[in-house]
């Protein structure tokens, strides 16, 4: 199979679909791989890379649509992009199409096969091909809070792991998810008191014996929650109802009896926020105060760290990927993972929450099959 790696045009979006070190998994398999100039530049792997990897180089992106015949990308295709895919080619990216009529549209008049990572589903039940990117935001809420907190940046002014002889600060997570755990894991690294909050006593069990006694758990109530949170220096977060909105958790109300200069952020803002003075920041403008409190609500908090996540995602949508350009749609067929990562194919929708979403009859798999 030929597999084509565009560069992405989404505003400020630096990451890649392959890394060089994906093409050369790729060109193992047998398979040719193209890419378009200037696709790693984002995390500095530049045509050379590629080629060395074994990659062909295409001069426009045109070429890379016209001549693959699956595509992988990192985010969404934009109007230009899906305007040129074809039936008879897969599509294997972020698509996030519930929330998005014209793109659906675009891709079912397309007749384009199309996997989205973020419903591709694991044994375990989780969403394998998002996790790399909670991971990073985790990881990243306690960097962001870190700088927020400090008074130049309107901040209480207040290090995270203090020294010795004074008291760290308090860091509360609400929700241990992944992002959660991850955010709980760098704010204790960093010598700060931690509690993370969840509604789910299996997982608080679960958090307990991972951090074996070094960060503090407690169980999800709005007394419990009010009790941390007006303590609290930073607070991340970090709460997931699959499919649904993010609980609005935390008040404007509850701001004011919170500490002057307290840090807020909102990973959850890409569901809608978990606070109720939350909305969506840009990395060129990523914080704004209310009554006093410092609010970082980033809704694509990975795109700051362009190197780390995708190497991140490539590590998680390999075997699929590999899976698609070995076996094409056999490979859908095959593994129950992928086929729930499948939201469209020849024009049907053949993803449920899809079709429910936007009010199309979903095609079955035996629909699927028969095209197949
Ligand atoms: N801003 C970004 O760039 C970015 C990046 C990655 C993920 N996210 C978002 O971060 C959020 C968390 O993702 P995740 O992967 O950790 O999800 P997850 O499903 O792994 O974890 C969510 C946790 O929230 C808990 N929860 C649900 N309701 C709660 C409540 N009322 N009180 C306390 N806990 C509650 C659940 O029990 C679960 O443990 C999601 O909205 C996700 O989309 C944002």
């Amino acid at each position: 199979m030929r597999v084509g790696c565009l560069k992405e045009i989404k505003n400020h979006e630096y990451r890649v679909g392959l890394t060089p070190g994906a093409v050369r998994e790729y060109v193992a398999h047998g398979h040719d791989v193209l890419i378009e100039t200037g696709a790693g530049s984002g995390i500095g792997a530049d045509d050379g890379a590629y080629i060395a990897a074994g990659a062909k180089i295409a001069a426009t992106a045109g070429d890379v649509f016209s001549r693959s015949d699956m595509i992988v990308k990192v985010k969404e295709p934009q109007p230009q992009e899906w305007a040129q895919l074809r039936e008879g080619q897969i599509l294997y990216t972020y698509l996030h199409l519930a929330p998005d009529p014209e793109q659906t549209k675009g891709l079912l008049a397309s007749g384009v096969t199309a996997v989205a990572y973020e419903t591709v589903t694991d044994e375990r039940g989780g969403l394998p091909l998002l996790a790399p990117m909670s991971e990073v935001a985790g990881r990243l809420a306690i960097q962001a809070g870190a700088t927020a907190l400090q008074k130049a940046n309107g901040g209480r002014g207040i290090l995270l792991g203090g020294v010795p002889g004074v008291l760290p600060a308090k860091v509360v997570v609400i929700g241990g998810g992944v992002v959660g755990v991850h955010a709980a894991r760098m704010a204790a690294g960093l010598g700060a008191d931690v509690t993370i909050i969840d509604r789910s006593l299996p997982r608080l069990r679960q958090l307990d014996e991972l951090f074996a006694g070094r960060v503090n758990t407690v169980y999800s109530t709005i007394d419990a929650l009010e009790h941390e949170v007006f303590a609290a220096d930073l607070v991340i977060g970090a709460v997931l109802i699959p499919g649904a909105a993010a609980p609005k958790l935390v008040t404007r109300e509850m701001l004011s009896g919170m500490q002057k200069g307290a840090v807020i952020v909102d990973v959850a803002i890409d569901q809608g926020g978990c606070f109720e003075t939350s909305h969506a920041t840009t990395h060129s403008d990523p914080t704004y105060e209310v009554d006093g409190i410092v609010h970082y609500c980033v809704a694509n908090m990975p795109g700051a760290v362009p190197v780390t996540s995708t190497q991140a995602l490539n590590n998680a949508t390999l075997v699929h990927g590999l899976a698609l350009a070995d076996r094409g749609l056999r490979a859908i067929a095959e593994d129950r993972h992928l086929r729930n990562g499948l939201n469209v194919h020849r024009g049907r929708v053949t993803s449920a929450p899809v079709a429910g979403a936007l009010g199309y009859e979903v095609a079955t798999l035996e629909a699927i099959l028969n095209v197949a």
